[in-house]
C-alpha cells in the first residue's frame, strides 16, 4: 500500500490572465489531499472517496469511466473528480510502463471541490505519486507536476494552466508563466478562506473570458493590467526578501492587499465573480483583512483575504451566504509519501 497527500492553493494573483500568457502566483495551503493506492493482480480500477461528496461513493470499473456510463457516481462534480482520477492512473500506467496495472484507490480530501482551490489538482498529483511509487517508480515533483499537468490539461480539453498542478507538486509559492514555472520565497502570508459553498464552471468562466477578450480591446487589457499586478506583486515579495516561513512585516501585507483588491476588481470586471463572492470579499475587508479577491475560476467558491488577527474569520463567519470560513497556512511541503 503507497499513501501519498498533496496541498490545495490559492491564487494571490493573476488567475484567468494566466491562460493567455501572464505570469501568476499560486500559494499551495495546508489543506490536502491524501490518495491510498494498493496494487492489483487485474487491470480494474477500483475508487473509493468517502468524502468528495457528501454521501460519498464507490465505483469499480477497467479502463475509464468514459468507457463505462453504467458506472454510478452521484454528481457531476464527483463524475469530474473520477475523471481526474482515470487520468492520473493512465499517467501512472504510463510512466511505470505498464499499461495493464489495476489499482485499488482510496481519495479523501480536505479541499472543497471545484471551488478555486486547486481539489482536483491535488487529486492528480497525489494520485500519481502514490500510483507510481506504488509501482516502484520514483518520479521527482517537478516529474509529477508535469504529468498532473497533461493529465488536467487531457480532462480539461486544453483549458488548464499549469499553476495548480505545479503548486500542489512543489508546495510554498510559485510562479507560471506559460511552460516556465518557478518556486519562488514567500513569508508566512495570513490567508483566510471563505467558501459559500458553490462551485464555478471553469470552462465556461474560461470561454466568457475569452469572449470579452475577443470583442474588447479594453478587455485584452484588462487581462493584461491582472499581469502587470502580479509582476510588481512578485517584485514586492523579491524585495521583501523574506525567509520562506517567517512573519511578513505589515507593509508586505498592506502592498500585497491593495494588489489583491485591485485584481478582484478585475477579475469582476471581466465577469467571473458572483453576488455571493463579492460580499465575502466586502464583509472580509469590513473584517479588516489587508486585501481580498476571489480565487480560482470564479463564478461561486472561494475567497481569499489576508489578515493575521481572527477578525476576517470572525466578520465572514456571521456573513449570509459563507458556509465555512477557515485559515491556510502556507503549505511548504508540496507533494509527500504518508506511508
Ligand atoms: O478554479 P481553479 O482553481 O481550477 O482555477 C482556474 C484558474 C484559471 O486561470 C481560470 C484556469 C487555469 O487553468 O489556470
Amino acid at each position: 500500500m503507497t499513501v501519498s497527500s498533496a496541498p490545495g492553493k490559492v491564487y494571490l494573483f493573476g488567475e484567468h490572465a494566466v491562460v493567455y500568457g501572464e505570469p501568476a502566483v499560486p500559494c499551495a495551503i495546508e489543506r490536502r489531499a491524501t490518495v491510498t493506492v494498493d496494487p492489483r493482480d487485474d487491470d480494474v480500477v477500483r475508487v473509493v472517496a468517502e468524502d468528495l461528496s457528501l454521501n460519498g461513493f464507490a465505483v469499480e470499473y477497467s479502463g475509464s469511466t468514459d468507457e463505462h456510463p453504467d458506472v454510478d457516481v452521484p454528481t457531476p462534480l464527483v463524475e469530474a473528480a473520477m475523471g481526474y482520477v482515470d487520468a492520473a492512473v493512465d499517467q501512472a500506467r504510463d510512466a511505470a510502463g505498464a499499461p495493464d496495472a489495476g489499482f485499488d484507490i482510496t481519495v479523501e480530501s480536505e479541499i472543497p471541490l471545484g471551488a478555486g482551490l486547486g481539489s482536483s489538482a491535488a487529486v492528480v498529483v497525489a494520485g500519481i505519486d502514490a500510483a507510481t511509487r506504488a509501482l516502484d517508480v520514483e518520479l521527482s515533483p517537478r516529474e509529477i507536476a508535469d504529468r498532473a499537468y497533461q493529465a488536467e490539461h487531457e480532462v480539461q480539453d486544453g483549458q488548464a494552466s499549469r499553476a495548480d498542478t505545479f503548486a500542489s507538486a512543489m508546495g510554498g509559492a510559485v510562479r507560471v508563466e506559460g511552460d516556465d514555472c518557478q518556486p519562488i520565497d514567500a513569508p508566512s502570508l495570513p490567508f483566510v478562506v471563505g467558501f459559500d459553498g458553490g462551485s464555478g464552471d471553469t470552462g465556461k468562466l474560461v470561454a466568457g473570458v475569452r469572449a470579452l477578450r475577443d470583442r474588447y480591446d479594453f478587455a485584452a487589457q484588462t487581462v493584461e493590467t491582472i499581469g502587470d499586478i502580479v509582476r510588481e506583486g512578485e517584485a514586492l515579495l523579491a524585495d521583501a526578501d523574506a525567509e520562506a516561513g517567517a512573519d511578513p512585516d505589515e507593509d508586505l501585507l498592506e502592498a500585497l492587499g491593495e494588489l489583491m483588491n485591485f485584481n478582484h476588481g478585475l477579475l469582476e470586471a471581466l465577469g467571473v465573480s458572483s453576488r455571493s463572492l463579492d460580499s465575502l470579499v466586502w464583509a472580509a475587508r469590513s473584517g479588516d483583512a489587508y486585501g481580498a479577491k476571489l480565487t480560482g475560476a470564479g463564478g461561486g467558491g472561494c475567497i481569499v483575504a489576508l489578515d493575521p488577527t481572527p477578525e476576517t474569520e470572525t466578520a465572514l463567519q456571521y456573513t449570509p451566504g459563507c458556509e465555512d470560513v477557515f485559515r491556510a497556512e502556507l503549505a511548504t511541503t508540496g507533494v509527500r509519501a504518508e506511508d
